[in-house]
């Protein structure tokens, strides 16, 4: 078992695949990408699956795969395969997810379920064409829907959509969503904006607090949370009381902060450990993997890693030191 110095388990292992994205979202990586890791210093998939492996041995029970944008990773399926036969080796390991910008999804959706992909999460801030070329630099709206369809069509479930709430960009759509949510029956969640956007350009200001967006929602769709805890998940989980299918997510790491439940850790495409979302410290993993190292070694790097796991972010705090990596070099 993975435990940090506070007691917390650690049983998701989030794994960002590639540090390139092809999107430019404004709250994430708005003036193009930051220095990209040269290609040798990026995990092959048998590093990547040799790791995931150990993490496995240590209890993980989930793995994420993030980005950048995981999808623009060759042969994204290849790697999926070898991860998803861990899970008959290793009995803590139950679930294999995505996070996705949906831009490559709707070509892959049914092959990443064939390889063993479990779900995806697709982020989608809004449902105007032209503010979603605002938002991500991208024009293209359409392809994301259609990925949507795809993914729940490909048994994903459940899709889960990502909305970053920013104020005065898309804060007038959180009921237009919650529409769309219930008219497909998916999983909505709404997350506070968080400092890692790599311009440096967040501002409280810009936060719309989760309360908030629960409160616009209940108006118009009344709600009812469907559990008092939530373990060690980011998300209050809530249903629609009229019994509609779907469900509304609010992730609050600004007003309601979760971290005294965190059971995260995660791998950067270069072989970095970070402890915490907003680790100004990283610990190389990929010298070591690449010096020879056994298994065993490799198991106590990450036990000891582990105990130096942060107890919680600063954000509210007067001298909150940014992360040392943005958002997109982390992958959520
Ligand atoms: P599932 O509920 O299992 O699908 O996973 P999840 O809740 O971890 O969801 P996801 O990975 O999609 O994360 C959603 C968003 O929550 C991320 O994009 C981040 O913005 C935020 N988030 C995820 N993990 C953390 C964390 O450890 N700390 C903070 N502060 N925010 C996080
Ligand atoms: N604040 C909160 N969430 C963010 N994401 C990206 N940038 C931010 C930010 N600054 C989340 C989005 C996306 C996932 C990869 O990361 O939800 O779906
Ligand atoms: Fe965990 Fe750090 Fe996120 Fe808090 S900010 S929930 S400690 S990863």
């Amino acid at each position: 078992m993975l435990k940090d110095s506070y007691g917390r388990i650690i049983k998701d292992l989030r794994i960002s695949l590639t540090d390139r994205c092809n999107f430019r979202c404004f709250y994430c990586l708005p003036y193009g990408e930051p220095p990209l890791a040269s290609k040798e210093k990026i995990l092959t998939f048998e590093e990547i699956t040799r790791v995931s492996k150990i993490f496995a041995s240590l209890g993980i029970e989930k793995l994420r795969l993030t980005g950048g944008e995981p999808l623009l990773r060759k042969e994204v399926e290849v790697l999926v395969e070898k991860l998803s036969s861990l899970k008959t080796a290793e009995k803590s390991l139950k679930e294999i997810a995505m996070t996705t910008n949906g831009y490559l999804l709707k070509e892959k959706a049914k092959i990443l379920k064939k390889a063993g992909l479990d779900r995806v999460t697709i982020s989608l801030d809004t449902l105007k064409p032209e503010k979603f070329r605002r938002i991500t630099g991208i024009d293209c709206l359409e392809k994301v829907l259609e990925a949507i369809e795809a993914a729940q069509e490909a048994e994903l479930n459940p899709v889960k959509i990502n909305v970053v709430v920013v104020r005065g960009y898309n804060d007038d759509e959180i009921v237009d969503l919650t529409a769309f949510a219930r008219q497909r029956a998916l999983t909505i969640r709404f997350i506070e904006y968080m400092p890692l956007d790599s311009a440096k350009k967040w501002d409280r200001n810009l936060v719309v607090p989760g309360k908030e967006v629960l409160q616009k929602i209940n108006e118009v769709f009344p709600l009812e949370l469907k559990e008092n805890s939530r373990g060690t998940e980011t998300s209050w989980k809530y249903r629609f009381k009229d019994s509609t299918e779907g469900e509304v997510g609010i992730i609050a790491p600004i007003t309601d902060m979760f971290c005294g439940a965190c059971s995260r850790i995660r791998l950067t495409a270069d072989g970095q450990i970070r402890t915490c979302l907003f680790s100004t410290k990283e610990h190389d993993l990929r010298t070591l993997l690449r010096s020879g190292a056994n298994d065993k070694e490799i198991a106590d790097f990450i036990k000891k890693v582990t105990l130096q796991k942060e107890p919680r972010h600063y954000i509210n705090e007067r001298n909150f030191t940014p992360a040392s990596r943005s958002m997109s070099l982390i992958g959520g």
